[in-house]
């Protein structure tokens, strides 16, 4: 038998899945009820075991238990589970964060990158510089490309100096010659500072009134023996717009920070019902962020978990970048279909895909062959049929708060 941590046992004793393949990326993709949620959780409580702390991104609230034990052991759970639910308790430390919930564990970010952290690299400051007109866009009212083409010149001058949104607003309400060659290019900017003035004014979250958060208290606690998971609880952001802007702006703000604390060890960015964040079929503002950082977090050790319902729901340039995958029990003819098309693919067969159970998946990662099936373990924490309240979350954010900073 393999040391504890190293590998997480996904259908004993027969299949594993290599912790060191968790920065290569995780997606699982299965209907509702199959089990998504409790193999999400169970691969960050692993990985928690193992050392790696992770940013869980929490759209139903179900995920803000993960710091919650089983009221009673599960008839499911074998005594090796019972073992580690015990060391999950003493070892792990789940803060939960409520953006926009003052009586929560509120979470402040900023909206533009820090500039002053890039180095050299001219790709990766272009990168950066990208992230912020995808995220300052939609706030600025660029709709068209000669706006968009003026925000972008403004904010590649920006960059050279760095600084925070109200010195980005007021460079824009008076831009000076020479930055852009657009015509008009000083009316149009001046238009977008007031859009964005208007944007500070009606979005509570752009208005930063709370510390801003170094996501190094995402990932690290004060308690070096303890490995911390942050739930980011997205039930205070009433619209999907602003659940989008939230989540972009998290992403960029990891974006800019694992460059310059990158992790050998490993750390998580996960993200359940993705298919809302990092789309396949529509434009999102989380989308770039999120590409980018699956497709450069790897370099740093930052590996992502994706879940989702619908096979296709996830935009194609994450998935493919997940070297682990999951399929679990689909209903619908369609995704059926869309499923088994994926699986064979890879050269495996799933005629069953409709007919498995919660907690049954397809399993493919690197050297793996075709994907076969298992049967994946229960959750470590408390994962009870349906989730808590946004008021329920808030006492929860509000107890982890005091450990939190
Ligand atoms: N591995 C498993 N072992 C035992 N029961 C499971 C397992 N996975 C899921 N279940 C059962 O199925 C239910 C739904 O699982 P969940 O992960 O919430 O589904 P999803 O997120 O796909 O909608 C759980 O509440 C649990 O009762
Ligand atoms: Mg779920």
């Amino acid at each position: 038998m393999i040391a504890v941590g190293h590998r997480i046992t996904l259908d004993a004793p027969a299949v594993d899945l290599p912790i060191r393949l968790l920065p290569r990326h995780t997606a699982i993709i299965a209907g509702s009820g199959s089990g998504k949620t409790v193999l999400l959780r169970r691969l960050v409580e692993e990985a928690a075991l193992a050392g790696l702390p992770a940013i869980v991104i929490d759209p139903n609230n179900d995920l803000s238990r993960l710091g919650d034990p089983w009221p009673e052991r599960p008839k499911a759970f074998t005594p090796e589970d019972a073992r580690k639910a015990e060391r999950y308790r003493e070892r792990v430390e789940v803060v939960v964060w409520t953006p926009g919930v003052r009586a929560g564990n509120p979470l402040f970010l900023s909206v533009l990158p820090d500039f002053s952290e890039l180095g050299e690299d001219r790709d990766e400051r272009q990168q950066a510089i990208e992230m912020a007109a995808e995220t300052l866009g939609p706030l600025a009212g660029a709709k068209t490309n000669l706006l968009r083409g003026v925000l972008m010149g403004a904010l590649e001058h920006f960059a050279a100096r760095g600084g925070k949104l109200p010195d980005f607003i007021a460079l824009l309400a008076d831009l000076p010659d020479g930055i852009s060659d657009i015509g008009n290019a000083g009316k149009h900017a001046a238009g977008m500072a007031d859009q964005l003035r208007a944007a500070v004014a009606t979005n509570p979250l752009l208005k930063v009134e709370g510390t801003v958060l170094d996501p190094r208290h995402l990932f690290f606690g004060s308690d070096p023996a303890r490995t911390r998971i942050s739930v980011v609880n997205l039930s205070g952001l009433a619209s999907d717009a602003a659940r989008e802007d939230f989540v972009n702006r998290l992403q960029m703000t990891l974006f800019g920070w694992i460059r310059t604390n990158p992790s050998p060890r490993g750390i998580l960015y996960v993200v359940d019902e993705a298919q809302s964040f990092l789309p396949a079929q529509k434009a999102s503002p989380s989308l770039g962020s999120g590409i980018k950082l699956v497709a450069q977090g790897r370099k740093y050790g930052l590996g992502m978990i994706v879940a989702t319902q619908v096979p296709r729901g996830i935009h194609n340039q994450v998935v493919s970048n997940c070297t682990t995958q999951f399929f679990g029990r689909q209903s619908a003819p369609a995704t059926i279909a869309a499923a088994q098309e994926i699986l064979a693919a890879n050269g495996g067969t799933a005629s069953d895909i409709g007919k498995l159970s919660a907690g049954e998946f397809y399993f493919a990662t690197e050297g793996s062959g075709r994907p076969a099936k298992l049967r994946t373990p229960l959750c470590l924490s408390h994962h009870p049929a349906n989730p808590p309240t946004p008021e329920e979350v808030a006492r929860r954010a509000k107890a982890s708060a005091g450990s939190a900073r």
